[in-house]
């Protein structure tokens, strides 16, 4: 994820800026850049130097050499690319036209695309591919038609800017006609203001500050901070002043790189809600805050053609991500009534598969460099298919071989175990399977916007699951040691147990397994007894008896008994009552249409195998035998 620093005091920016981008390093970036002002003194002859590379800050450091910009004010950005593959121009800084304003920005800015017609039609002329770019021929934009510049035009263009702006952002901007100030804003996206003695900060996480000051301002969202070199000033974003209290902080480093998490993994199951709403709400179109009128689009395809040709979708990937392609089977046959192949990877390259020009052929991976998975990648273009990657990593090797890259915005993962990159790829999958059911006519407008709808609350409800923590640590701190878990599901649930037997065999080394419920009793019934628990995912009401029924087998050969389901619809708690008899843990989730649910159950199934794992003495970030990225065989 992109990390932000900034300074303005008595000491050399680069140096700090530099040092203070190495302690963010750990989020995860591709290339780095920094923009510092100098100035005489008493402010005369100031301008803006910047510096930018793509790769590690050391690259920035070696283009640094001999040509450090000098000034006392600067920004600083280490960029984890989102619009436009990672190179030196799409790296931060970014500046307007004439380099008199430049601006850091973290987040994603949903209408960047319109905000960059609006300027164009003004003569702008674009460098990168980048969102940020438009914030800095924005604030410029408002600053040059500025009719009342004797009132801190600076924070007016901005709040002007910003009130444009749709998404998320934390942004750092400087700017040449105010070689004294430093402006930072901070919507859905973290920014912390570092409070000095002559000297302040800004960055988008505390290891880069510590080294500095303990004394912070976590800057919430709406807020605008202008820091000068002896104070700081706090606004709302109708630019009316606010006080803040600061805070101290006492983590240490390594507990500040997880933002108090203990480890990246629980940290990374908590950015979810945001991670989805990145990941959905850029692909709405038409208002997002009434479903009716929304539209899903997806400009990197030519989706009209593709549905009109498309026979079949084949479906290939590894572990975490091939469980999202099961989702993604369920979801294409029930919204977009078309068949679906879904196969791992590592069997795919090795069958002898049946192609068709007419196969709509999706490969999904995290990392986007999964051997086998490219490996399938390259078969199926071999043969004529066109090729449409779901990764969430630009510039990785699948995001450059595939024909169609559709980028999830879950924003680097750092353990090993997938979590938010889950979600966010069945995020991406339900939004191209609703598509293409409305484009295929088998999705009428009613159904569409439910559908739409149905997905805009997920974020907010992953955020309700999140609550419930402590339960799932209590349950967990009771069933650890147990010698097995089997997980139980039909249809979308089964799906759901497949990627949750993964998470707990993964980092808490439990033997766990996933059955369609249904087969339980041709044969893995035998291995049930007093040393097992059974999780069962009965969150389709329709099949609610068939998997009660199940789970009644397993009862009766001694198993512990979990059930995930749906909280009660209204003043109806008959399955409820059905469930509580047959289980001694129920875990419900708020009410969702079934091809959904995925996107919730496994948040409670990710928290379970996290604090096994835990309990069990083991380090989930770096479970053993595994790797985060599987470049080989
Ligand atoms: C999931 O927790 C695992 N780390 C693993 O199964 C992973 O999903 C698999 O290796 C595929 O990786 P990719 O998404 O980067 O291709």
């Amino acid at each position: 994820m992109c990390g932000i620093a900034g300074y303005t005091g008595y000491q050399e920016a680069t140096s700090i800026l530099l040092a203070a981008l190495k302690k963010l390093e750990y989020r995860g970036y591709d290339s780095a850049g920094i923009a510092v002002l100098s100035a005489a003194p008493d402010f005369s002859g100031a301008n803006i130097e910047v510096r930018k590379t793509k790769g590690p800050l050391s690259a920035l450091e070696a283009a640094l050499e001999n040509n450090a910009p000098a000034g006392k004010l600067g920004i600083g950005h280490t960029r984890w690319a989102t619009h436009g593959e990672p190179s030196d121009i799409n790296s931060h800084p970014h500046t307007d036209v004439s380099g008199s304003i430049a601006v850091v920005h973290n987040g994603i800015i949903e209408n960047y695309a319109h905000l960059k017609s609006f300027l164009r039609e003004r003569g702008v002329v674009f460098r990168s591919e980048t969102d940020t770019e438009v914030i800095a021929h924005l604030i410029d934009h408002y600053y040059q038609n500025d009719k009342h510049p004797r009132s801190d035009p600076l924070l007016r263009a901005t709040l002007q800017a910003i009130s444009k702006l749709e998404g998320s952002y934390a942004l750092g901007v400087i700017a040449r006609d105010f070689p004294d100030r430093l402006i930072a804003v901070r919507k859905d996206s973290p920014l912390i203001v570092g409070l000095g003695k002559n000297e302040n900060f800004i960055a988008s996480d505390a290891p880069a500050l510590l080294a500095y000051t303990r004394d912070v301002y976590f800057l919430r969202d709406n807020e605008i901070a202008v820091l000068y070199n002896d104070h700081v000033d706090m606004y709302n974003n109708s630019g009316e002043k606010i006080l803040r209290e600061s805070q101290h902080i006492d983590w240490d480093v390594e507990s500040a790189e997880k933002a108090g998490f203990a480890h990246f993994m629980l940290k990374e199951i908590h950015e979810q809600p945001k991670a989805l709403r990145d990941t959905l709400n850029p692909r709405l179109g038409g208002g997002i805050n009434t479903a009716a009128n929304v539209q899903i689009h997806f400009d990197e395809l030519d989706l009209p053609a593709l549905s009109a040709q498309a026979k079949r979708i084949v479906i290939t990937a590894c572990g975490t991500a091939y469980h999202a392609g099961v989702v993604g089977k369920y979801a294409f046959e029930h919204f977009a009534r078309l068949p679906v192949e879904t196969d791992i990877a590592s069997e795919y390259r090795y069958r002898d598969p049946l192609f068709d020009k007419n196969d709509l052929f999706i490969i999904i991976s995290q990392s986007g460099e999964t051997a086998d998975t490219l490996a399938a990648l390259r078969l199926a273009k071999e043969h004529g298919a066109k090729v449409i990657a779901i990764t969430n990593a630009v510039g990785s090797t699948i995001s450059r071989e595939a024909d169609t890259v559709l980028y999830t915005r879950a924003g680097p993962e750092i353990a090993v175990a997938s979590t938010k990159a889950f979600t966010t790829q069945l995020m991406c999958l339900y939004l191209l399977a609703l598509e293409l059911g409305r484009l295929r006519g088998v999705l009428g407008p009613e159904r569409y916007a439910e559908g739409i709808a149905g997905l805009q609350k997920i974020p907010e409800n992953a955020a309700k699951i999140l609550e419930h923590k402590e339960a799932v640590q209590r349950y967990a701190a009771r069933q650890f040691n147990k010698k097995k878990v089997f997980f139980l599901g039909r249809l979308f649930d089964y799906a759901v147990s497949m990627e949750s037997a993964l998470k707990l065999k993964e980092i808490s080394y439990t033997h766990s397994e996933s059955f369609a419920a249904g087969e339980l009793k041709h044969g893995p019934i035998a291995l049930v007894d007093k040393d097992t628990l059974v999780v069962t995912f009965a969150t389709q009401e329709t099949l609610f008896s068939k998997i009660t029924s199940n789970v009644r087998e397993v009862l009766s050969r001694g198993a512990a008994s979990l059930i995930v389901m749906q909280e009660p619809d209204g003043g109806s708690t008959t399955f409820l009552e059905a469930a509580k008899t047959i289980a001694d843990e129920i875990w419900t989730i708020p009410r969702t249409a079934a091809p959904f649910t995925p996107l919730l159950t496994v948040i409670y199934m990710q928290l379970f195998a996290y604090y096994c794992s835990v309990s069990r003495g083991n380090d989930p970030d770096k479970p053993r035998n595994l790797a985060k990225s599987v470049t080989v065989e």
